[in-house]
């Protein structure tokens, strides 16, 4: 099945009130877990890629790797460019075959941040690519990005209104209390805040930072307009522990494939149990 336009998958998930898993790849065995999990739940998925997985992988291990696996699934999979620097890098990922793609520019100056948006939009939807972007800024650390908890800034109902009106942008993602990377404490989410933001923009929304958020708070976001939910770090940490299980148990254990199958399969049970949370399994077949 050829990948899909994120905005396809977004819109039934608004039809329905669910929303879609967005899972972070890093390596061939999380692009294979998110897919096999997918295929398990009989769910849409969307297989994202952060800028430290670009870094670490390169753009085209990574389409490639995507490429092949949606060759052989069902599931509708859209690949999404995850905190988009630049509208040079969103080009350079819809010429690699990213179905949708991310501008990131929530530390700019609202004027900026509607232009540059603006300029991705009117590249990205002639070829059939949607486009997420950001408006408020999210504390935490995700890969080179940090954010200070004071420089965290929650999303403006009255900004996400004319930020939408001028980008034309099909989702988009705000700050209303999660965090990228781990929690020291339990996230607090601003659902009021999030209420008002859906009544006035009535788009998909994305939450970023969503590892570590407690399940009644994520069914509340969805319930509230979520569509799209952003898992990076509860991957990694599934996937890393199997791989320090293993380790601790056969410490002389030389061969990669035994140590990185656990972890594969502890990835797919972590994106499993994602996928039931956000009411997406079982919709592969709505897309
Ligand atoms: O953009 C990706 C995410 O927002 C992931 O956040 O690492 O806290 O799950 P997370
Ligand atoms: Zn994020």
């Amino acid at each position: 099945m050829p990948l899909v336009n994120a905005s396809r998958i977004l819109q039934c998930a608004d039809e329905g009130g669910w929303a879609v898993g967005a899972f972070n790849c890093n390596n061939m065995e999380i692009v294979q877990a998110i897919i096999r999990a997918a295929e398990e739940e009989h769910s849409p998925v969307i297989i994202q890629a952060s800028q430290g997985a670009i870094k670490y992988a390169g753009l085209g291990f990574i389409a490639a790797l995507v490429m092949q696996a949606v060759k052989e699934t069902r599931v509708p999979v859209a690949l999404h460019l995850d905190h988009g620097t630049s509208y040079e890098q969103v080009v350079c990922c819809i010429r690699a075959g990213f179905s949708s793609v991310m501008i990131d520019g929530s530390h700019l100056p609202l004027d900026e941040n509607i232009a540059l948006t603006r300029r991705v939009v009117e590249t990205a939807r002639p070829v059939d690519v949607s486009v997420e972007a950001e408006l408020g800024r999210l504390g935490g650390v995700e890969d080179d990005i940090s954010v200070e908890e004071r420089d965290a800034l929650f999303t403006d109902p009255d900004e996400a209104y004319r930020f939408v009106q001028e980008t034309g942008v099909d989702a988009l993602a705000v700050a209303i209390g999660t965090a990228h990377g781990l929690y020291k404490g339990t996230p607090k989410l601003d659902f009021p805040r999030l209420e008002q933001i859906r009544t006035r923009v009535k788009l998909p929304i994305v939450l970023h930072g969503s590892s570590g958020v407690p399940a009644d708070a994520i069914r509340e976001a969805v319930r509230l307009g979520v569509r799209k939910v952003n898992i990076d770090t509860d991957i990694r940490q599934g996937f890393v522990n199997a791989v320090r299980r293993v380790l601790d148990e056969k410490p002389d254990e030389i061969d990669p494939r035994k140590v990185l199958g656990p972890a594969r399969e502890a990835a797919v049970e972590v994106i499993r149990e994602k996928i039931r949370l956000f009411g997406s399994a079982g919709k592969a077949s709505e897309i």
